[in-house]
């Protein structure tokens, strides 16, 4: 935006300005953390909780923000701050005073927040880049970060950071990318019917991409019908010609498809699909195209979202091959060497259904081959409404093939037990689990630890990473 003046900003955030900025330009960034807003930033002051992020205005503007833009009530008393003579309406009307608040442009909007979507909207229009919007119950932020690693070497790519998929996080990403990007990759999060449809207004993506429909929110969407709609708002906002990413065969999304956009589907049966793979390379089918790609990884799961990914990077006119090497976010099933010769998946990050069966699958893999002990520390699944015992128990028998120890953590996780049938060890909460765990861990198991974010189960990680147990010796 730094070529972008304040009445062009003012008028692509739907915004009035109370007081012109008299140095040339526009902003460099933008920021909802007065705390972040130094030279070259646009201050955004949102409605919060506690407080309003306009009562830091004046802060913003004195540690030498470009600007800020807020409500009218916290602009105009920005603009009066170091001019108490001026009231409101006088301020609004007398604009710039030199010896006034801070330097810097102040703009008033009755929703900062649909003022800072406008503007994201504006510069994502600006951009001219292609924008894929990656949403699904389980593996968004795994196929975000599978897209940037097989794009970067061909395209200016960027991605939005993880979790940063709100109706204020991706507004910020889309407006962080910087000018001259040629694909934009940005995660849509939801936890609720219209938000999908809310984010895709502002972000208008090209191509967007459903990883996958399960369980997820339960509690809260109802139902998986429900779910999958909420999801598929996504597909109701391309534009005609756009490209659709579906899993292959999914029930779900069958209603909501669209015949004015390209449907691709991934993964078995699907118009994208794995034809070989050994633990370092696979070989995917992609429609007639073939695509070799060396990777660096071999959880099923992400292999699995890879085919999503190849099918993004496809409908971008990328033929992606050669090394891929991903940057897993923290906390998604990330193997480390742990203390006392343990092996750590660190899935603590979250868990669902979905994906509490994918990193089980993955304990036993990883295990197999080399006839390791495997132990099991799963956490409550959280938000899963009124069947959430059932599908603990479900969680409880799968574990039964592929763990030999199950800890469980938490109440719910309690459930497992029953179906589970084996050894078996409960802790009250993460804090427990963490004295429990090192204890029961022997040289040479590979432990899988992961529940709900609720659960912060990356105590129990540290944990065992650190190797010695936290209990006194008995
Ligand atoms: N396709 C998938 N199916 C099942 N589980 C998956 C899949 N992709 C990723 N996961 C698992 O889900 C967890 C969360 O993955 P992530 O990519 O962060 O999803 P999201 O961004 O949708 O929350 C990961 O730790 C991994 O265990
Ligand atoms: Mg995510």
């Amino acid at each position: 935006m730094r070529d972008w003046d304040v009445e062009r900003l003012a008028a692509a955030a739907g915004a009035r300005v109370v007081r012109a900025d008299a140095r040339p330009g526009g902003p460099e960034r933008v920021t909802i953390d007065s705390r972040d807003a130094g030279p070259g930033a646009l201050f955004v002051g949102l409605g919060g909780k506690r407080a309003h992020g306009g009562e830091f205005a004046v802060e913003a503007l004195a540690a030498g923000a470009w600007g800020v833009l807020t409500d009218p009530e916290h602009a105009l008393a920005a603009a009066r701050d170091g001019a108490p003579e001026l009231d409101g309406s006088a301020a609004e009307t007398v604009g710039a005073r030199a010896g006034a608040a801070p330097a810097g442009a102040i703009l008033a909007a009755d929703d900062p927040l649909a003022a800072l979507q406008r503007l994201a909207t504006a510069w994502r229009r600006q951009l001219d880049a292609r924008v894929i919007a990656v949403t699904g119950s389980t593996g968004k932020t795994s196929t975000k970060d599978l897209l940037l690693a097989i794009l970067s070497p061909h395209r200016r790519t960027v991605a939005s950071r993880a979790n940063f998929n709100t109706e204020i996080g991706l507004p910020l990403e889309i407006l962080a990318t910087p000018a001259g990007t040629e694909v934009l990759i940005l995660e849509m999060g939801m936890r609720g019917a219209g938000q999908i449809a809310e984010l895709a207004v502002i972000a208008e993506p090209d191509v967007g991409i459903i990883v996958s429909v399960g369980p997820v929110h339960l509690e809260l969407m109802g139902s998986v019908e429900a779910i999958a709609a909420a999801k598929a708002e996504l597909i109701a906002a391309l534009p005609a010609g756009g490209t659709a990413i579906v899993p292959a065969g999914e029930p779900l999304l069958a209603p909501h498809l669209r015949d004015d956009v390209a449907t691709v589907t991934f993964g078995p049966g699907g118009d994208v699909q794995l034809r070989a793979e050994t633990p370092d390379h696979v070989e995917i089918d992609a429609g007639g195209t073939s695509v070799r790609l060396e990777l660096d990884f071999s959880q099923a799961h992400l292999r699995h979202d890879l085919l999503a990914a190849v099918a993004g990077a496809l409908a971008v006119g990328v033929t992606p091959g050669g090394r891929v090497q991903l940057q897993l976010t923290p906390g998604r099933g990330q193997r480390s060497a742990a203390g006392g010769g343990v092996t750590l998946l660190d899935d603590c990050y979250n868990a669902n259904p979905m994906s509490m069966r994918a990193a089980l699958d993955e304990l036993a893999r990883v295990a197999g081959r080399t006839g390791a002990r495997r132990v099991a520390v799963l956490g409550d699944m959280l938000e899963l409404g009124p069947d959430a015992a059932a599908f603990h128990a479900e969680i409880g028998a799968y574990a039964a093939e592929r763990a030999d120890l199950l800890v469980t953590v938490g109440p719910l996780a309690a459930e497992m037990a029953a179906a589970y049938g084996g050894q078996h060890r409960h802790a009250a909460d993460a804090a427990a689990a963490a004295q429990l765990v090192p204890g029961v861990l022997a040289a040479g198991d590979v432990v899988l630890v992961k529940g709900s974010r609720g659960v912060a189960l990356e105590q129990v990680c540290r944990a065992v990473v650190a190797g010695t147990p936290r209990s006194p010796v008995r």
